[in-house]
């Protein structure tokens, strides 16, 4: 067989597998073998966020760099283990000291195992975690979709190839969503989930100081008042760790004022002020339907979420149900 004839076939078997596996998620995939799964979830999460007001935001964003790096199939929690060929993609450019929220992921892991042992994988902890997330953050709620199983290894280097930077153009980043059959609206409804969490300062230094093409300036794009504040809460040579609100308006809380800080040309990271850029006139159409109508960017955002949580997933007896999210079995 020709390579032309390989590629096909071997891209027809990969969009039958996705197909099949999503068939096998159910909302209620745990109803008889682990029915206190969620209670057992959203207790532990909301125990864990009453002393980190952040916390959500963190355990939101684990699920998407989950499921953007070989599916969503935990890989994001497995430590490095190089004896078993498995990397760490906690060390990867886009997480390493920014990825955070592990632990209450095993404390919900370590309950699970207590109540329904070796039934509930680390991969739907996810899922189920970043629902809890955005509806106690304020933000919609959805049928979480169950069923997808833990993989046996991760990559680093596909987590770095994978995941969005901030400096990427909106062609790369539709592209990096659309590999996973995310669209543009995907792209724009997913990106809200930047109204609330936080961003080091190293991320958007050169887009403060020093944009690129703008030697020594900034992005002209920013609001020259927004400017000021973001140059003064994260001055040039000062501390790049330091976390600054991803929506200056409602820090905390999940809605759509990063829609409206984005038509204030007040997007914090370079990805986000993009949207609303002049280069993409498909999304700023879609920025300013999110900005004047909440439920619909509700409605979209959960819609998306499912989505998103389909993204080569493995079901049946592919993979396994780690006992442990952070090693194989
Ligand atoms: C569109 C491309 C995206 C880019 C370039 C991007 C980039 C980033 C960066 C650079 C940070 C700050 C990390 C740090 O400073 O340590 C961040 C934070 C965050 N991102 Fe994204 N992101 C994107 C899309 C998304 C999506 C689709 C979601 C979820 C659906 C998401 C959820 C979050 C959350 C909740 C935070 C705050 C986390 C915290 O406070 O710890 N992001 N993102
Ligand atoms: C589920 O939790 C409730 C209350 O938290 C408890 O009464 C019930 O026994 C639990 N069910 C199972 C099957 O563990
Ligand atoms: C990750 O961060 C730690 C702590 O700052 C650092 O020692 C390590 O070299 C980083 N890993 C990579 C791969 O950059
Ligand atoms: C500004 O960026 C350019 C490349 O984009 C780099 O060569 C230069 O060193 C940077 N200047 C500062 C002060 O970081
Ligand atoms: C806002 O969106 C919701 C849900 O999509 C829709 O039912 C409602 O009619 C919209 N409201 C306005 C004022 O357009």
């Amino acid at each position: 067989m020709g390579l032309s004839n390989t590629i096909p076939s071997l891209l027809l078997s990969i969009l039958m597998f996705g197909a099949l596996a999503n068939a096998q998620l159910s909302s209620d995939f745990y109803s008889t073998t682990c029915p206190n799964v969620t209670v057992i979830a959203r207790g532990l999460i909301e125990q864990a966020s009453r002393s980190d007001v952040r916390l959500t935001a963190k355990v939101m964003r684990l699920h998407f760099h989950d499921c953007f790096v070989n599916g969503c199939d935990g890989s994001v929690l497995l430590d490095a283990a190089p004896a078993e060929g498995v990397q760490g993609e906690k060390e990867a450019f886009q997480n390493n000291n920014s990825l955070d929220g592990f632990q209450v992921i095993d404390d919900i892991k370590t309950a699970l195992e207590n109540v329904c042992p070796g039934v509930v994988s680390c991969a739907d902890i996810l899922a189920i975690a970043a629902e809890i997330s955005v509806s106690l953050a304020g933000g919609p709620s959805w049928d979480v979709l169950l069923g997808r199983r833990d993989g046996r290894t991760a990559n680093r280097a596909d987590a770095e190839a994978a995941l969005p930077l901030g400096p990427d153009s909106l062609e790369i980043l539709t592209s990096k969503f659309s590999v996973h059959n995310l669209d543009t609206t995907d792209l724009v409804v997913l990106s809200g989930a930047h109204t609330f969490g936080r961003v080091q300062c190293g991320v958007i230094n050169n887009r403060l100081h020093n944009f690129s093409g703008y030697n020594g300036q900034s992005d002209p794009s920013i609001d020259p008042e927004f400017l000021q504040t973001l140059r003064r809460q994260c001055p040039q040579s000062g501390d790049q760790t330091t976390r600054i609100n991803l929506d200056p308006t409602s820090p905390d809380s999940f809605d759509n004022d990063y829609f409206k800080n984005l038509q204030n040309n007040r997007g914090v990271i370079d990805s986000d002020q993009i949207l609303f850029s002049s280069t993409g006139a498909t999304t700023v159409s879609l920025v300013n339907r999110f900005a004047e109508n909440q439920s619909e960017f509700f409605r979209n955002f959960a819609r998306s979420m499912i989505k998103m949580g389909n993204v080569r997933v493995l079901a049946g007896t592919d993979g396994e149900i780690r006992r442990d999210c952070k090693r194989v079995n």
